[in-house]
């Protein structure tokens, strides 16, 4: 699989899911483009017992030490908060796709009010004004209208709002089961090819 995708990390609950994202995404030979923002580095070491540090060549150090060691490190490169020279910055070299995920609901309003102080900000920024796939998957319980709204705005730009919401259906046994009923939507919107579950009807 030859394709591009830039996966941020911001400080919503719901790290699992983003670190489950990319070891798929470098199980199915994607070149992964990771950032990640203060906050998630908190919420890491608050769900994961994960210290990501905030020197980039240091967390993709850390990163790679917890994937499998079938994974092939120069599939990953990970990019500071204002590395303005990253790829991700510029529309004339942009991913194949963006996933925030997880999304806070602070980096979901500066996406939808296209803002771009952080690097975060400024590839979706890009990926938007690009016509390539953002997906984002916010997490916040109740939404107030103000949250709709901003997803609203960001799903009539083309944005893909895709909330960790894991169905039941499949009678999942574990944590780990209703990770990847996530991850497997996200992989599926990515049309990256997953063996995570069973289809249904299948
Ligand atoms: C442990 C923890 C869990 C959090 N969970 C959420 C959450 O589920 N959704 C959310 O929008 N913000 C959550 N926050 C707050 C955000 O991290 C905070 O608004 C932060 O400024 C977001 O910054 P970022 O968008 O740059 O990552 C959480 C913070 C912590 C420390």
């Amino acid at each position: 699989m030859n394709k591009t995708i830039c996966l941020a990390l911001t400080g919503a609950s719901g790290m699992p899911y983003g670190l489950r994202l990319l070891e798929c995404l470098l199980a199915a030979g994607c070149q992964v483009q990771l950032l990640y923002s203060q906050a998630a580095q908190i919420v890491a070491r608050q769900e994961m017992d994960f210290e990501l540090p905030s020197r980039p060549a240091e967390a993709k150090a850390a990163l790679l030490a917890r994937l499998p060691a079938t994974v092939d490190p120069e599939k990953l490169a990970v990019f500071g908060r204002e590395e303005w020279f990253a790829p991700v910055a510029s529309g004339s070299n942009p991913p194949d796709a963006m996933v925030v995920c997880p999304c806070s609901m602070g980096t979901l309003a500066a996406i939808a009010q296209g803002l771009a102080d952080k690097l975060i900000e400024r590839a979706a920024d890009v990926v938007l004004k690009e016509g390539r796939k953002l997906i984002l998957v916010p997490r916040e319980t109740p939404l107030s209208a103000i949250h709709l709204e901003n997803m609203l705005r960001l799903a009539r730009a083309g944005a893909v709002i895709l909330p960790p919401s894991p169905g039941f259906y499949h009678h999942p046994q574990s944590v780990d089961d209703i990770v990847d009923f996530v991850v497997a939507r996200i992989l599926d919107q990515l049309a990256v090819p997953h063996t995570l579950m069973q289809r249904w009807g299948e």
